[in-house]
């Protein structure tokens, strides 16, 4: 016979589990991971207070476009929050198919562009991103496309490959980071894990622009210039800003005009920071001297495109934030940001909407 001390006994060691892990009931709110390649230790996050649902396909590229994106409809109706892991869109019909429920998208990325905020803010859903965590990881990217550009990579590379060294004493010469001034549009984290890593290369100058000084260039020793006076006077020029209806398009014709014959440009911001046919007629004319960039439009380049026929340019595959220790903290902080969201505390990094 069960008796109520029994009832009690039972009941109390079903709910002491979920208590003491939790303090809070929230088992019964759904969690969507958009990607199967979310790091282990951050789905326990999650699954330590929620009830998590995981897409069964890779969220990038074809299969995140067809497979990915079907499945995310069919998972997401209910779902009080979405841990974003792509650079594909957020869109509409997303949003529409989970439901009115849907709290809080928290995108495993510094940059939200793709994250359709304008649709989030008029649904007064909040959105999170995981920036700072990558500073150091892209800011060394960064610094490994400004030397592979300025010290001809490409083109050594190409020689290595084909068995043909140009060797001799004035062959393939590049440019020195020693004494040069170096620009940085955009002294955020990003920004400013650059000039810290620089500081061993004898720079003689860091200017940087954006909207207004920022109180961390005193410690940098990084001066506040126009965006005209920047590309006039680097050397090296870095964009480190996020994409929006402002920066889109803003290294084009007239800017790389105003940059120096022997400016080496590097991009690890987005793709759409740069009007890349303007970018090639500058290299291809000589016009700049070099550009390293680790984000294009679109991702993948396609292997035929122009760009890569410039023995000027190296490219990489949007790899800026991609080491072992930095996706681990990006996917512990967007999981993070959905604990405190869903169970009332402050989000760790909203975005602004
Ligand atoms: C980001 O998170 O926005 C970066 O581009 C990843 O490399």
């Amino acid at each position: 016979m069960i008796t109520r001390f029994t009832q009690l006994y039972i009941g109390l060691l079903v709910a002491i589990p979920c208590l003491a892990t939790n303090g809070t009931m929230t088992k019964n709110l759904k969690v969507l991971v958009s990607s199967n390649d979310y790091p282990p230790t951050a789905l326990k996050l999650l699954e330590d207070h929620f009830t998590v649902l995981q897409s069964r396909y890779l969220n990038f590229g074809q299969e995140g476009s067809t497979l990915g994106r079907e499945e995310i409809l069919k998972l997401i109706p209910g779902c009080s929050a979405l841990v974003w892991i792509s650079n594909l869109p957020i869109t509409n019909e997303i949003l529409d198919a989970a439901g009115a429920q849907l709290k809080i998208v928290s995108t495993v990325s510094a940059g939200y562009n793709h994250c359709n905020p304008e649709e989030l803010r008029a649904r007064g859903i909040q959105l999170t991103n995981t920036p700072n965590v990558l500073s150091p990881a892209v800011a060394e990217v960064a610094v490994g496309l400004i030397l592979s550009a300025s010290r001809r990579f490409t083109e050594n590379l190409d020689q290595v490959r084909r068995g043909e060294w140009e060797i001799g004493f004035d062959k393939v010469l590049g440019q020195d980071l020693r004494d040069s001034t170096v620009g940085i549009i955009g002294l955020g984290g990003i920004g400013q894990a650059v000039v810290k890593r620089l500081s061993g290369f004898d720079v003689a100058r860091f200017i940087y622009s954006g909207h207004r000084e920022k109180p961390e260039a005193k410690a940098l020793r990084a001066e506040f210039v126009s965006q005209d006076t920047l590309l006039e006077q680097s050397d090296f020029i870095v964009a480190a800003v996020p994409l929006t209806n402002e920066t889109k398009l803003m290294i084009n014709k007239e800017t790389l005009g105003k940059m120096k014959p022997n400016a080496v440009f590097v991009n690890v911001g987005r793709g759409d920071l740069v009007d890349q046919d303007a970018l090639y007629d500058a290299l291809k004319n000589k016009q700049i001297y070099a550009a390293g960039l680790d984000v294009t439009t679109p991702e993948p380049l396609p292997k035929d495109h122009k760009l890569l026929t410039l023995p000027n340019l190296f490219v990489l595959p949007h790899i800026g934030s991609a080491t072992v220790r930095t996706r681990r903290e990006m996917a512990e902080l967007a999981a993070n940001n959905i604990v405190n969201g869903l169970t009332g505390k402050p989000l760790l990094s909203p975005v602004k909407l």
